[in-house]
């Protein structure tokens, strides 16, 4: 099921039978010459929509949660970021409504790695009021990364052996690729594997990385490529979320 194109009666039938629900998590920011600024919410929505079109009975998908933690990405025009603690504040507003109605599972997956810190400490604030009053937390969090979804990151590998990088890779780009066949786009890009090191604020990330990328060619993704991408991620996920709907609280 999908939350934005359902009803609340149909979400409340749907709490008698699931306590779980799948949040996809990304940002929008700069994904390199060719790489679209949606790319690292689109692709968890994009695996989660597929893992629905498999199964639309055995999850349901909230809406995007599209801006995330991307201070670094700002020196490159479209990238729209929260402050970290503008996100955990957010987060924490998400994860209230939804256990308001009865959510019990709550499972965020993730497209962007600059998120993944802010969203464990929102976590750790959330869990953190129920454990000052020593009371227990009615509900279980959990962030999974598309890209460490089972056999995700094997196939990527094989896809991708080298250039694969970590900003603009590859297979996310293939992704949408895949999604999004109109809004391929193409350059001419030097050197042909982006440079690597380290992240700091906007400003230095602009004269280390010049193109946005860092590590990758994304020249290397396809549609094909995606495809594939997508329907391993859309099996892990499926399976990963039953598994986290039977896990049982001591
Ligand atoms: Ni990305």
């Amino acid at each position: 099921m999908l939350l934005a194109y359902s009803a609340w009666p149909e979400i409340e039938a749907w709490l008698k039978h699931s306590k779980t629900v799948v949040v996809p998590i990304g940002s929008n920011e700069q994904h390199g010459p060719t790489g679209l600024l949606g790319t690292d919410w689109m692709c968890p929505e994009i695996i989660a929509q597929a893992a629905h079109d498999k199964a639309p009975d055995a999850i349901l998908v909230a809406p995007t949660f599209n801006i995330g933690m991307a201070q670094h990405h700002l020196g490159f025009p479209g990238t729209i970021s929260l402050r970290p603690s503008t996100f955990q504040a957010a987060i924490g507003d998400w994860v209230s409504s939804l256990s308001r109605h009865g959510f019990e599972r709550i499972y965020f997956l993730n497209g962007h790695g600059g998120n993944i810190a802010s969203i464990e400490a929102a976590f750790s604030e959330i869990y953190a009021e129920w454990s000052f009053a020593e009371e227990r937390c009615p509900f279980m969090l959990k962030l999974v990364n598309w890209w460490n979804l089972a056999g995700v990151e094997k196939l990527a590998n094989a896809q991708f052996p080298t250039g694969h990088g970590s900003h603009a890779t590859p297979s996310e780009i293939a992704v949408t690729q895949a999604a999004y066949p109109h809004a391929i786009k193409t350059a001419n890009l030097a050197p042909r594997i982006a440079p690597t090191g380290p992240i700091r604020d906007a400003l230095d990330y602009r004269a280390r990385f010049p193109d946005g990328r860092i590590g990758s060619d994304p020249l290397q993704a396809s549609p094909e490529k995606g495809r594939e991408l997508i329907d391993l991620s859309a099996e892990g996920l499926l399976k990963d979320i039953q598994a986290f709907a039977a896990e049982v609280q001591p």
